[in-house]
């Protein structure tokens, strides 16, 4: 795997989502950066922390439009971002418990992220935007 760089073919058209999507892509080659360098241990609790972050403000944009526009998607779609917090709670609390949780599974996590739920499903449910 090797850093990714952001393309004009992810672009929604929407400036806030797609500068918001930028941060998670600069969140991942950041854990892709602190992992191949192989001195981590455990989950950097800042970079939990940045992507609390951009869970609390961009998910919950995203839904603020899904409901103003009355889409009934919006169900499905807090769901699967809801998936994500608590995916985020689940690393925090393997650090805390000292559980040892590999730094590569939030790497492995925020990449499938990018691939299927921006590249995808965020891509098709906006794609009105434009
Ligand atoms: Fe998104
Ligand atoms: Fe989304």
């Amino acid at each position: 795997m090797a850093f990714f760089k952001w393309k004009d073919s992810f672009n929604i058209g929407n400036d806030t989502i797609d500068n918001q999507h930028r941060s998670l892509l600069e969140c991942l080659n950041d854990c892709y950066l602190g992992v191949s360098t192989g001195k981590q241990s455990e989950i950097d609790p800042g970079l939990i922390k940045r992507l609390k972050t951009y869970a609390d403000t961009h998910f919950r944009y995203e839904e603020s439009l899904l409901q103003t526009k009355g889409d009934p998607k919006l169900g499905d779609h807090e769901k699967q971002h809801k998936f994500f917090e608590s995916q985020l709670a689940e690393f925090e609390q393997a650090n805390k418990a000292k559980a040892g949780k590999a730094p590569e599974s939030v790497l492995v996590f925020l990449r499938d992220w990018f691939l299927k739920h921006i590249l995808e499903e965020d891509k098709n449910i906006f794609s009105y935007l434009k």
